[in-house]
This record gives C-alpha cells, sequence and structure tokens, in this order.
C-alpha cells in the first residue's frame, strides 16, 4: 500500500465525502446508532441532511460540542456512554448502527458489536468504518489497527450476515458492513 498519493491531512480531507458516503449508505434507516461519536459531526450530518433521528454515543464527552448544540429536539443527541453496554437502548429499536473511525480504539469491540446486534432490528445494518492495518494512520497515529479479515471474522462471529469488506479511499479506509438476519431466519 503506498502512501505516496496522501498527504497527512487526508483523513480531515475526505471526512465531508465521508460523510455523505455513510448517509447515502444507511439512507433508508430512519433510526441510527453512531457509536465513538467524538465530536457528533456525522450525528449532526445524517438528522441534518438525511432527516434522520440519531443518536450519538461515546465514552467520553471531551469532544461533544456545546451543551446547547448535543441536542436538535428529538432529531439527534449525543450521550456519554460506553457503547459495549447500551442499556439505554432498547432490543431491536435501531435500524442502523455505524462506527467511525472507533472500533480500533475501543477496549471490547466483540462487546461492542455484541450490542449493535442487539440493538439493531432484524434485517438492520452494521456498518463499521475504520483505519486499515498498514494505512496512512498507521504512520501518523501507529494504533493498533484490524486487518479486513478480522473485521469481517469479528462480524460474523457475533451473527451478522452478508458480511463485506472492502477497502476504499486509495486503501487509507476499511469499509465493512453486515446485516442482522431477517427474523424468520435465526
Ligand atoms: C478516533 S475517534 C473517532 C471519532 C468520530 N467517530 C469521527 O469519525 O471523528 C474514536 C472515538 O471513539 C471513542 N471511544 C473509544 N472507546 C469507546 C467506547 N468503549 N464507547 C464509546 N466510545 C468510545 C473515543 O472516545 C473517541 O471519541
Amino acid at each position: 500500500m503506498s502512501h505516496n498519493a496522501v498527504t497527512d491531512d487526508f483523513y480531515e480531507t475526505i471526512k465531508p465525502r465521508l460523510h455523505r458516503r455513510i448517509g447515502r449508505e444507511v439512507r433508508v434507516a430512519h433510526r441510527v446508532l453512531d457509536l465513538g461519536c467524538g465530536s457528533c459531526g456525522l450525528v449532526r450530518y445524517l438528522a441534518d441532511a438525511c432527516k434522520q433521528q440519531v443518536t450519538g454515543v461515546d465514552i467520553t464527552s471531551d469532544s461533544f460540542p456545546s451543551r446547547r448544540h448535543t441536542s436538535n429536539g428529538s432529531r439527534y443527541h449525543c450521550l456519554k456512554h460506553d457503547a459495549a453496554s447500551l442499556g439505554f437502548a432498547e432490543d431491536g429499536s435501531a435500524d442502523a448502527v455505524v462506527t467511525v473511525w472507533a472500533l480500533h480504539e475501543m477496549a471490547k469491540p466483540k462487546a461492542i458489536l455484541q450490542e449493535a446486534y442487539r440493538v439493531l432490528r432484524s434485517g438492520g445494518e452494521v456498518l463499521v468504518v475504520d483505519f486499515p492495518r498498514g494505512s496512512l494512520a498507521q504512520r501518523l497515529w501507529n494504533e493498533k489497527y484490524f486487518r479486513p479479515p478480522q473485521v469481517k471474522a469479528l462480524l460474523e462471529g457475533e451473527g451478522f450476515e452478508q458480511v463485506q469488506v472492502r477497502l476504499i479511499e486509495q486503501g487509507q479506509v476499511m469499509w465493512a458492513r453486515g446485516y442482522r438476519p431477517l427474523a424468520n431466519q435465526t
């Protein structure tokens, strides 16, 4: 994988495009959860541009915008919460769960995907977007990143089906999707 074509601000540069792509991916979802939402940028984008009802969850509220911006009526809100235990969310209460540039940072990725499965409705989509091992992120921040087959195994291990994992954005971003099986198939 070559880093020649990308500059150090690559991830910041592609963020708006990535948000639009995520919006298209989960466009049929009404209720969306964003796990590890950081500064709630995607949460607000999906709520404003895609008119979805979005809940962002992050283990720290350090990056949240000021309090008056963390809620837009019933359209979106951002909660300080560990994504490994989403006690506030009922079984089957989300149409899509997304997690962006966060799974590698989460102490219990299996528990987080298990929770994603629980809160998704039958047929709902999980979308994991992360930095793949060996990408530009490795050079910039050198954290422990997953390889695509590891994310595929994690998703399938939690029961998701039709799992597809691929690299996008010049190989610098991993894009993994799966679906909670339809109720009559479980
Ligand atoms: C690299 S940031 C990505 C933030 C945002 N998704 C984005 O696209 O900019 C990773 C985020 O995951 C959050 N995080 C890590 N472990 C978590 C957990 N167990 N539950 C919820 N959020 C967590 C961190 O606090 C951090 O805000």
